[in-house]
């Protein structure tokens, strides 16, 4: 049994607090304050096919460093996730990397859909948090671009009452803005090129999918103001419509690429401030559910390739709850909207069973964003002073001290 002491709830009362564990400790928790452990849906560690970017190891590693300890992996993978043996394959490797490094996260995966392979959903339904469709391409080749496959995927998805995430830009538009500029591209032409309208278009469209068969859509990375305004009405008409905001979309701008160059290549790209802005506004008034990391790395050298060669994607896991803390110290947010949109609305969501895995955290301690844990060891926020940090995580039983 592990007994905490001292510690502070989230509305700022001293509790004592137990967790079933095999080990016995009595951790005092003087000046920490106790959070539900962070649930991530939105990651791509990389397993299969990429493990020079990042394997369960390091992502285990940096994911405990965020507070973070359940994830929902993306089938981006080489090869891609769209099949049973492949979902079996991929089940295999993690298990032995988060073996090897005794971490035991909780993980759940997505099966990617798949023109070729949507037959092989039904034999994966029981072992999947979802389906995840990409329209617009992006790293990986999974993509769907045609308008009966992707109500086939509905269909699907409504017979197994399976949850769609969708990575929401219109390829097509996509495509007509790229031939559209002129010239040498540089970094920031990103942001036009996926313009806000192909998100848009592709939010418009999904909410029309699932007015036809209504199941339940979980739109990936919000970014534009255009798309809360969709999902806001979709929303007030019921529809089972529900939003994920990134920390890159909520504290970052267009402006950021003259900083980051490369490293501010994501998609879908950093917008305006009105956006980010809006989504601000989009938590507060619910329209936005959750938050995800969309945890993307990619190499440095990979990253460092003129526009149009580098991959698209930021590290993100170790930063999201640490900068969500600093926005808490700002009074941008407050620590129920932290809990709410971190692991209440995601347990919700996806009907997960209950996690009793927790947070200490220190609101106080201000500390620069350090050496990262993630493979590829960097991050747009390296060097910024955030106040409000975790310390100690305890999953599945097991204490984990972060210093
Ligand atoms: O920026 C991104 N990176 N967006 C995606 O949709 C995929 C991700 C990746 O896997 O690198
Ligand atoms: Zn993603």
């Amino acid at each position: 049994m592990i007994e905490i002491k001292n510690a502070k709830n989230i509305e700022g009362k001293k509790v004592t607090h137990f967790i079933e564990s095999k080990e016995n400790h009595i951790i005092d928790a003087s000046g920490l304050t106790l959070l539900p452990a962070l649930i991530d849906p939105h990651v791509h560690f990389r397993v299969p096919g990429h493990e020079h970017k990042e394997n369960w190891e390091t992502a285990a590693k940096a994911a405990i460093y965020g507070g973070v300890t359940t994830v929902f992996d993306m089938p981006n993978n080489t090869p891609p996730c769209v099949s049973f043996s492949a979902l079996q394959d991929k089940k295999k490797k993690i298990f032995n990397q988060l073996k090897s490094v005794n971490i035991p996260l909780r993980h759940f995966f997505y099966l990617g859909a798949d023109k070729a392979h949507l037959h092989e959903i039904e034999s994966c339904k029981d072992d999947i948090i979802g389906i995840k469709v990409f329209m617009g391409s992006s790293t990986g080749g999974l993509l769907i671009q045609d308008n009966k496959t992707l109500e086939e995927v509905f269909k699907i998805a409504q017979k197994h009452n399976l949850p769609i995430a969708v990575h929401a830009e219109d390829e097509e538009m996509i495509q007509g803005n790229r031939r559209q500029i002129k010239g040498p591209l540089s970094y920031s032409d990103h942001s036009l090129i996926r313009g806000e309208k192909a998100a848009e278009k592709a939010v418009h469209k999904i909410v029309s999918l699932v007015e036809k068969y209504p199941t339940k859509v979980y739109i990936l990375h919000v970014s534009t103001h255009g798309e809360l305004e969709i999902i806001r009405k979709a929303k007030q008409k019921h529809l089972p419509i529900y939003a994920e905001a990134t920390p890159h979309h909520l504290f970052l701008t267009v402006d950021d690429y003259k900083k980051y160059g490369a490293k501010a290549v994501i998609n879908p790209p950093l917008r305006k401030s009105i956006d980010r802005d809006a989504l601000w506004e989009g938590i507060k008034d619910g329209t936005i559910d959750c938050i995800g990391s969309d945890h993307a790395p990619h190499t440095l050298e990979e990253k460092n390739k003129p526009y149009g060669a580098c991959p698209s994607g930021m590290p993100g896991i170790e930063t999201m709850l640490p900068l969500l803390l600093d926005a808490y110290n700002n009074n941008r947010l407050t620590l129920q909207e932290i809990v709410s949109l971190t692991h209440l609305r995601i347990q919700d969501i996806f009907n997960l069973p209950l996690i009793d895995d927790v947070v200490l955290a220190d609101l106080n301690l201000e500390k620069r964003v350090g050496h990262m844990k993630t493979k590829v060891g960097w991050s747009c926020f390296e060097n910024k002073l955030l106040k409000g940090w975790p310390k100690i995580v305890i999953l599945k039983g097991k204490v984990f001290n972060i210093e």
